[in-house]
């Protein structure tokens, strides 16, 4: 047995990322992966570098794992950029945060383009920055017509007052007479979330170690896998996000009820 386990690593060690995919894509492909990027100050403190070095190499990350979900099929990637408690960090982490989305679009905008990635966003837009909400906007126009992958950036995000929007939107409704108290139901209230045109995440990856949702897609993942890791989002690569997906390959979803070999 633990000869077994110790052939094992070194062959999955050697494989190349281009087998890797060609094993992974075999198997289920999560529709939606959400990931909380998280780390980026740890990633650069330990290199002695300001906090805002570790947030500029995390945006090359997104890039790299926008590319590899892309590859392999996956429908949408929700990756959490600033939640709407994150203006309580310093204003020049803030303010560099708010600078990154124009510094990846003007980047990489061309090769999402070519790569076929539709952006979109969902946060609290009014509150942004003009430079930042212009940015997503060019983005959002230029890449409406795509059909890949669907990259979301979730940038002044927070989940409760996504719902909080959400119940007050269908009161008024009720209010008006458009929905009676009898339509309020569960999909009518996915319908009135910021991810109404995506599907439910299949897979939630977090990094750095920390194990909790930040208010993050609270009524979306309550049926989510769920994939965290030690690695720091800098770090996060290629063999990163297929080690997850191997890993969601592998479960076993019964969403509450048994598998058909289970109920006897
Ligand atoms: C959490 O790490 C990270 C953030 C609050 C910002 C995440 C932003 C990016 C990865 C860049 C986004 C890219 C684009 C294109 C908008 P942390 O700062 O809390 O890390 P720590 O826990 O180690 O301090």
């Amino acid at each position: 047995m633990l000869h077994k386990l110790i052939r094992r690593k070194p062959e999955k060690k050697n494989q190349t990322i281009a087998e890797r995919i060609s094993h992974s894509t075999k198997e289920p492909i999560p529709s939606h992966i959400a990931i909380i990027m998280d780390g980026n100050g740890r990633w650069a403190k330990k290199r002695l570098l300001p906090r805002v070095a570790g947030h500029h190499e995390g945006m090359k990350t997104v890039r790299k794992i926008t590319k590899l979900a892309n590859k392999l099929g996956v429908q949408a990637l929700t990756v959490y950029a600033f939640s709407t408690e994150n203006w309580k960090r310093p204003k020049l982490e803030v303010d560099f945060i708010m600078r990154l989305p124009e510094e990846f679009l003007g980047t990489y905008l061309p090769e999402l383009i070519e790569e076929n990635v539709r952006v979109v966003m969902m946060g609290e837009n009014n509150t942004l920055p003009l430079h930042t909400q212009e940015a997503v906007k060019k983005a959002i126009e230029t890449t409406k017509e795509n059909t890949g992958l669907v990259l979301n950036f979730a940038l002044n995000y927070g989940s409760r007052a996504e719902i909080a929007q959400a119940v007050q939107n269908i009161v008024h409704q009720v209010q008006q007479g458009t929905l009676t108290y009898s339509d309020v139901n569960e999909e009518l209230i996915s319908q009135h979330l910021m991810t109404c045109d995506l599907p439910e995440p299949d897979l939630l990856i977090r990094t750095s170690g920390e194990v909790r949702l930040s208010n993050f897609m609270l009524w979306q993942l309550a049926y989510t896998e769920f994939w965290f890791t030690d690695t720091l989002w800098p770090d996060f690569d290629e063999n990163c996000l297929l080690d997850a997906i191997e890993s969601y390959q592998k479960r076993n979803r019964r969403y509450g009820g048994l598998k058909g070999d289970e109920t006897h």
